[in-house]
């Protein structure tokens, strides 16, 4: 899919589908879709007066253009109620209108700027939006799909029209970041769909190393033997279990040579979890493929921020193995030491998550990165709380929260944030050992985070536990079932708001 700006008014667009659209509630159709209205003479309002297209989120309708507009057709899209209107309900209308054209087998699409305008979006955010929403929207896994029609998306081309000069470049900037974004976290969502048998921790690391060769960024993979060197104890408790050999990414983006700051991204990197000797039941196994969404996240926003350039350091850091019973596998009961010498109790092999983060958040606190930033699927217990619509968000730092928070909502991504009160630390004491891992079932996203959060060092620490915001069960917004790529995208834009603030 190629997609571009062009000032042009929206009659005179001369292509297979024109998308228009109207807010829920509306009579009387103004600014571009006004315009189309009247030049189809009242089609629009007729639609409406008769209560067959009311704007609501997701509603479609088809018109056509009759030789009395340049475009053959008309793809009437809602935007929901305009008090609830933001980018990601713009993201919503490019993702579902786009996908009807498509669907129409249409090739050149024109579309309205959704929110530049009434819906007081800017050009460029309404430009980033669309973007964002088309290739989000049209993404697809089906490779290991026999039968497949062939890729049919790829001839098509965008094209969102502004009339005014300035505004249509505005929106060209804005739709080239969004691409950006999107493409990205479409990668991260390849490599969460991919089969545990194809996503192993070396082929993770393999496509970390294409995406740094292909951005310019630093990447070092450390083996087994160097993660033993580290004495990364828990990380290598973890790996125990399994017959594959772990690696320990980092990935180095360097906008500031200058500065000695330095923002570290870990993501979990659990290619496929079992539980271990904790076994989970066979149901809850079925998409722990997943379990590296969060190194995924962290991986793909390198290839944004590269894109990106902003005047920033970053790091990612990724463990990666998996969570597997093997005959060598750790013990429930068995005391591991984490690199900063700290011993943990491990009292459920499937709290594994937790282990294999607090080795690469001391390697970040020891390299005094700051802030350090952990992105996992770590828990259930945080899906029971928030659902699959927002990622919970942990954090020691008021105003790194904050940012987290604000990035995320840029993004459609978004957070609510959790408490992290020291006393909750209580349920994580061991009678043998510094630390337990596991806290009990109240409080189980709290207790995981904060035991994530006790190998920072003190460091400025956020936690996002993406366990229900990753991956989803059946078709969600502009997602479909499967992988999101959730984090890929905030992580990038906080690195960006970072560097200008
Ligand atoms: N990977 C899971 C968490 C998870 C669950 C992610 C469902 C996505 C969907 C994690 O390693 C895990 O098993 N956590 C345990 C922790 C418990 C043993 C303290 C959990 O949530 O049950
Ligand atoms: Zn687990
Ligand atoms: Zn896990």
């Amino acid at each position: 899919m190629k997609i571009k700006s062009e000032a042009k008014d929206v009659a005179a667009y001369k292509g297979d589908v024109l998308i228009v659209n109207l807010f829920e509630g509306v009579a009387k159709p103004g600014g571009a879709t006004g315009a189309i209205d009247a030049a189809l003479g009242g089609a629009v309002s007729k639609l409406i007066k008769r209560g067959e297209f009311k704007g609501r989120k997701e509603e479609t309708a088809v018109l056509p253009g009759g030789g009395k507009i340049g475009a053959e057709r008309v793809v009437l899209v809602g935007l929901g109620k305009k008090e609830a209107f933001g980018a990601d309900a713009a993201r919503l209308a490019a993702s579902v209108s786009i996908n009807k054209a498509k669907a129409m087998k249409a090739v050149r699409i024109g579309t309205v700027a959704h929110g530049a305008g009434a819906g007081g979006l800017s050009p460029e955010q309404s430009g980033r939006a669309i973007a964002e929403g088309a290739i989000l929207g049209g993404y697809g896994f089906d490779k290991y799909i026999s039968t497949k029609k062939g890729k049919d998306g790829d001839a098509v081309e965008v094209t969102i029209l502004i009339k005014e000069k300035a505004d249509a470049i505005a929106a060209g900037r804005g739709l080239r970041t969004g691409v950006i974004m999107a493409e990205s976290a479409n990668l991260a969502r390849d490599m969460v769909n991919e089969p545990p048998n194809v996503l192993t921790p070396g082929e993770l690391a393999a496509r970390a190393k294409s995406i740094s060769r292909s951005s310019g960024l630093k990447i070092k993979v450390f083996g087994k033997s160097e993660i033993v060197k580290m004495k990364m104890g828990a990380f290598l408790g973890v790996a125990r279990g399994s017959h594959d050999s772990p690696v320990f990414i980092e990935m180095k983006y360097e906008g500031n040579p200058k500065s000695e700051k330095n923002l570290a991204l870990i993501g979990k990197g659990i290619t496929f979890d079992s539980g271990g000797i904790s076994l989970k039941p066979s149901n809850s196994m079925e998409d722990m493929k997943s379990d590296m969404s969060g190194a995924a996240a962290v991986i793909c926003a390198m290839r944004a921020i590269a894109a990106l350039r902003p005047k920033i350091n970053v790091t990612a850091l990724v463990p990666a193995i998996d969570n597997m019973p093997g005959g060598n596998a750790q013990k429930v009961g068995d005391i591991v030491r984490a690199m900063n010498g700290k011993t943990i109790e491990v009292l459920n092999t499937d709290a594994e998550g937790r282990l294999i983060l607090s080795d690469a958040v001391c390697y970040a606190a020891k390299k005094k990165m700051s802030p350090i930033i952990d992105v996992a699927t770590l828990t259930g217990a945080c899906i029971v709380a928030l659902g699959t619509l927002r990622t919970g968000l942990f954090s020691t730092n008021d105003e790194l929260a904050a940012a987290i928070s604000a990035a995320g909502e840029a993004c459609g991504e978004r957070m609510w944030r959790m408490p992290t009160d020291e006393e909750y630390k209580e349920l994580l004491k061991s009678d043998i050992a510094d630390m337990k891992n596991v806290g009990g079932r109240n409080g189980g996203a709290i207790t995981g985070a904060l035991f994530i959060e006790s190998f920072a060092d003190g460091a400025p620490w956020a936690h996002l536990d993406i366990a229900g915001t990753s991956f989803m069960d059946k078709k969600d917004r502009y997602y479909k079932k499967g992988a999101t790529g959730v984090g890929a995208r905030t992580l990038a834009q906080l690195a960006v708001d970072m560097a200008t603030r």
